[in-house]
């Protein structure tokens, strides 16, 4: 009795440990199907998620993601849960240079990423309103974004001309079509990483951290079994 109650309580312990630092992102993407299509001779395929190079530690990767993310898909999408002030801050740009080259649609540096070009108008142009960026990492998967952003190609039968594997006729057009010519594959690919670290920095900005947090939880969670180990041994000790 004494030994499996000691058990459950190590168990459960480490339970909660591992659950605060597990994150939600790690469970999707990363080996499963990100979408399917068929070939021209009718076999189905199933494209398997690329893995996305997070590192959130990596603020060079993170400044270079953010200068894309504003240059390239602010236009159209918004990110309604961030700050300018914030990335600044968190991604050590200067506000100087935030407000000079990065703020697109909005006028103060404290106000958040909203759409260059009003929503409603955008779905009459392209048939769907470009989606709030915020939090489509956690809602995707890291890697689900990566493989979409990497998966656009040529379809002279779509209104822009472009089609993607993963999401089958999407409504964005490929964007990044020019720089992905200029830059080269090894290249690309490269910045797109970038890009997606930093829309997993802005739809978790403590994600980092929390990591960092659970690893001290269960530390202390074990330091705390030898004194709770030791009490039940003297609380037992008369009764037995
Ligand atoms: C010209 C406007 C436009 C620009 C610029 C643009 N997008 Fe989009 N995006 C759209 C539209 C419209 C959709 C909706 C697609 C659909 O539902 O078929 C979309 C959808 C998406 C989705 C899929 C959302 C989902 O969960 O279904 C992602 C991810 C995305 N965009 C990321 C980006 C990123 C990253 C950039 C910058 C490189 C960008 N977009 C630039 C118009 C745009």
């Amino acid at each position: 009795m004494k030994a499996f109650n000691l058990k459950t309580l190590g168990a459960g312990l480490l339970l909660v440990g591992a659950g605060i630092a597990s994150s939600p992102s790690a469970l999707a993407g990363g080996g499963h199907g990100c979408g399917e299509y068929t070939e021209a001779d009718g076999t189905k395929i199933t494209l398997e998620c690329s893995t996305a190079p997070i590192d959130l530690t990596n603020k060079g990767s993170l400044q270079r993601g953010a200068t894309m993310f504003m240059n390239y898909c602010v236009g159209c999408h918004s990110a309604q849960y961030v700050r300018h002030s914030r990335i600044a801050k968190d991604l050590d740009i200067p506000p100087e240079l935030m407000e000079k080259y990065l703020m697109v649609s909005a006028k103060q540096i404290g106000d958040h990423v909203t759409a260059g070009i009003d929503p409603e108008l955008q779905k009459s142009w392209f048939g769907a309103q470009p989606p709030d960026l915020s939090l489509e990492t956690r809602l995707r998967g890291d890697d689900w974004v990566y493989t979409y952003l990497l998966s656009f190609y040529e379809d002279p039968s779509r209104p822009w001309g472009s089609n993607n594997l993963v999401l089958a006729n999407a409504a964005m057009p490929h964007v990044l079509h020019n720089l992905q010519k200029e830059l080269g594959e090894e290249e690309y690919k490269a910045r797109i990483g970038d890009l997606v670290n930093f829309m997993a920095w802005m739809a978790e900005p403590v994600r980092h951290d929390r990591k960092i947090y659970g690893a001290f939880v269960i530390l202390f969670l074990l330091i705390l079994l030898i004194p709770v180990y030791l009490l039940n041994k003297e609380f037992w000790k008369d009764v037995k």
